[in-house]
């Protein structure tokens, strides 16, 4: 049965990065029967453009039909005066909301190509793969009240509100102890419950899930500790369980130990394995338009979207084979590069891949 995917380039190096991608999914669907049906849809600063709202909705809904949505990256310097209800983040929020996606999957894995494109002693960080398991649409992201007030005094306060529900807390657990017993059955949970009630509790409850995976050992760190350790010996991990803002900043730190964050897909998914589908970075607004962004985190994003939602497995290890094919040949973009080593364009990393897909579907 044919599948539908939405596409939403949205802002900055978006619409470059989503072309690529979008031509790796041309080649499966030319060459490799992948039924799919593609529509793009507007989210983000292009959304407000057009719209004046940064998650139309029309995407929405499109979003809701699809069986998967593949994104590039939202936001700009151009709407950053706005009011924050309405700026390009919103529409990213508003979307992992509307879906229900609370797992967000980031692999961080280090190509053994790029070994010396970490900042970290290659010895360090040779052989990393560490998955790190971000809830994605509750703690402080989402929770009420929140805004910016003035007090008696006459000065102003931004308040927000940390809250996780047990209920919260057990289903992205689930997911994580169902990911560690596919993996090295080892699963390291991220808290501040030293200090944060929510934390807390989060450690009580993914300790109570944990009863239901009896071969998964579970650990657990505090997020300052865990990011030390992240950088001290990355290797001691293998799936990372975060709240929201904890995997938002660990996982940011995570991606330099893979050489650099072009790099590195996500996956965020719903309780039936639908999903939104995209790079861990941002739109970079310093190089939109440049043609030198490094397409690989949203091509490897393609892989997650064929693996996870789209029943795929095979085509989804055979786009991780193009990469890993491009980057034996020695093609980088700029931010993958030595010293000594030329960059190649966004435009040209894609047509790589696509070729080395190409041959190996032959
Ligand atoms: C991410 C991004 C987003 C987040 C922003 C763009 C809202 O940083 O996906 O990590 O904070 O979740
Ligand atoms: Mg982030």
């Amino acid at each position: 049965m044919t599948k539908r995917v939405v596409v939403l380039a949205g802002d900055g190096i978006g619409p470059e990065i989503i072309a690529e991608a979008v031509k790796v999914l041309n080649v499966l669907q030319q060459r490799a029967g992948l039924a799919i049906h593609t529509e793009a849809a507007l989210v983000g600063g292009a959304a407000i453009d057009v719209t004046g709202y940064p998650l139309p909705k029309e995407t929405l809904d499109l979003a809701q039909k699809a069986d998967a949505v593949l994104l590039g990256a939202v936001g700009g310097y151009q709407w950053e005066h706005l009011d924050i209800r309405i700026r390009p983040e919103k529409g990213l929020l508003g979307l992992r909301a509307g879906l229900d996606l609370f797992a967000n999957l980031r692999p961080v894995v280090l190509f053994p190509q790029l070994r010396h494109a970490s900042t970290l002693k290659a010895k360090v960080v040779a052989g990393l793969d560490i998955l790190i398991v971000r809830e994605l649409i509750g703690g402080i992201y989402f929770g009420q009240p929140r805004g910016i007030r003035t007090l008696a005094n006459g000065e102003r306060q931004g308040y927000n509100t940390l809250v996780y529900s047990e209920s919260e807390i057990e289903r992205v657990a689930h997911v994580a102890f169902a990911l560690a017993q596919k993996r090295s059955k080892r699963l390291c949970s991220v808290d501040k419950a030293n200090v944060l009630e929510a934390t807390e509790l989060w450690r009580e409850v993914v300790t109570r899930v944990g009863k239901d995976y009896p071969d998964v050992s579970l650990s657990h760190l505090y997020v300052d500790n865990a990011a030390m350790q992240l950088v001290r010996a990355p290797k001691q991990f293998d799936v990372m369980l975060t709240t929201n803002l904890f995997g938002d900043i660990l996982s940011d730190l995570a991606s330099m130990l893979s050489g650099s964050i072009g790099m590195l897909p996500s996956a965020s998914l719903d309780k039936n394995n639908k999903g939104l589908y995209e790079p861990i970075h941002g739109s970079a607004p310093d190089i939109a338009g440049q043609n030198k962004a490094n397409p690989l985190a949203t091509i490897l994003s393609v892989a997650m979207m064929l693996r996870h939602s789209l029943n795929e497995a095979a085509m989804a290890d055979q786009i991780e084979q193009a990469v890993s094919d491009v980057l034996s040949q020695g093609i980088r973009t700029a931010d993958i590069c030595q010293a000594g080593e030329t960059p190649v364009s966004t435009s040209a990393m894609g047509d790589a891949v696509v070729a080395a897909l190409a041959a190996g579907l032959e």
